[in-house]
Formats: structure tokens, C-alpha cells, sequence
């Protein structure tokens, strides 16, 4: 079974996301998906073969974490965006963030410090599905430092390709324009 890559072309016209940043974005992430698909079946031929003890395997299953978290962050951020309307305040979502950071406004602070953060990353509102804990945290490589057992909710591409072709420098007028478009019900959808 091979991946495919989702058309997200629907998010083009998104207020504060030109269209040009939105194409070259969806290419990147295309190519997430050719090259999971690629070294998944590297990786079966290498296995087949009887050269698993090799410098060759190696690498490729180190990069397999790289290419698959590409590619299904990605589908998680694009389909959280496109909402038209806010989080529905006396939704279950909008309770869970108030148990875990008093007010959504403190929540919404600590998320966009996270994206705000040096570095290039991610910015994940995960759940932990053992404590049922809301917790911001930031990705940095995404191959590692995923959180075991959690499961993301919100996720915010803070690395310079989802921004630059329209902001330059200014992360922070990137991080209000996604704000903007989150699309609340799918976020709160992902709740288990
Ligand atoms: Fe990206």
C-alpha cells in the first residue's frame, strides 16, 4: 500500500496565506509523502535482500521517522486550517483547556510562545491520552521528540518555508493569520 497525497487546494483564498506560499507548501509536503513511500520500499527490498546489517538500512530507517512525521503533520496542520468560525466556547474542547490552563487565553498565550520559540519546528496541543492532560508542546526535529502516548489536536508549522514567502522575519503575523483560519471543529474532533 502506498501513500497518496491529499489535495488541500480548498485552503487556497485563506485570509494572510497567499497563494504562492500555499503551493509551495503543498509541494514540500508531496514530497514527504514520495519519499515515505520511497524508503518504505527501500526498506522491504533491503529486508528481502538480507542487507539489513548495513551503514544503507541504518540511515534509511533514521530517515523514514523524518519522512512520515513530514508527511502526516502536514495533513494534520492543513486540515486544521480553513475555519470560518471561532472555538465554540461551551464546547468540550474549550472545557478541557479551561481545566488544564484556567482560561483558553492562557492557553492561547502559551501556544503561540511555543511557535514563537527560536529555532524551526512545530507547535503541537497534544493530549495524553494516559492523564487526559492538554499540554503545548514544541517539536523541533520531527523525527524525534513526539511525546509517547499523546495525541495531537492542534498543529501549528512554524518552520520558515510556512512563512516566509509572506511574513519574512515577522513569525508572529504569521502565528495571528493561522490563528485566524483554525478550524475549531476538526481540532475538537481529534479528542478521544
Ligand atoms: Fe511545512
Amino acid at each position: 500500500m502506498k501513500y497518496t497525497a491529499k489535495n488541500y487546494e480548498k485552503l487556497i483564498g485563506m485570509e494572510g496565506f497567499s497563494e504562492t506560499l500555499l503551493k509551495n507548501h503543498f509541494t514540500l509536503y508531496q514530497g514527504y509523502v514520495t519519499n515515505t513511500n520511497k524508503s518504505l520500499d527501500s526498506l522491504e527490498t533491503a529486508l528481502k535482500e538480507g542487507k539489513t546489517a548495513t551503514a544503507e538500512y541504518a540511515e534509511l530507517k533514521r530517515r523514514l521517522g523524518w519522512e512520515f512525521n513530514g508527511m502526516r503533520l502536514h495533513e494534520y496542520y492543513f486540515e486544521n486550517l480553513g475555519g470560518k468560525t471561532g472555538l465554540d466556547k461551551t464546547g468540550r474542547l474549550a472545557k478541557k483547556i479551561a481545566d488544564n490552563f484556567g482560561t483558553y487565553e492562557n492557553w492561547e498565550k502559551d501556544f503561540k510562545a511555543t511557535g514563537a520559540m527560536r529555532g524551526i519546528g512545530w507547535a503541537v496541543l497534544y493530549e495524553d491520552l494516559s492523564s487526559r492532560k492538554l499540554i503545548n508542546f514544541w517539536i523541533n526535529e520531527h523525527d524525534v521528540s513526539h511525546p509517547a502516548g499523546c495525541n495531537p489536536l492542534l498543529i501549528m508549522d512554524v518552520f520558515e518555508h510556512a512563512f516566509m514567502i509572506d511574513y519574512g522575519l515577522k513569525r508572529a503575523d504569521y502565528i495571528e493569520a493561522f490563528f485566524k483560519n483554525i478550524d475549531w471543529k476538526v481540532v475538537e474532533g481529534r479528542l478521544k
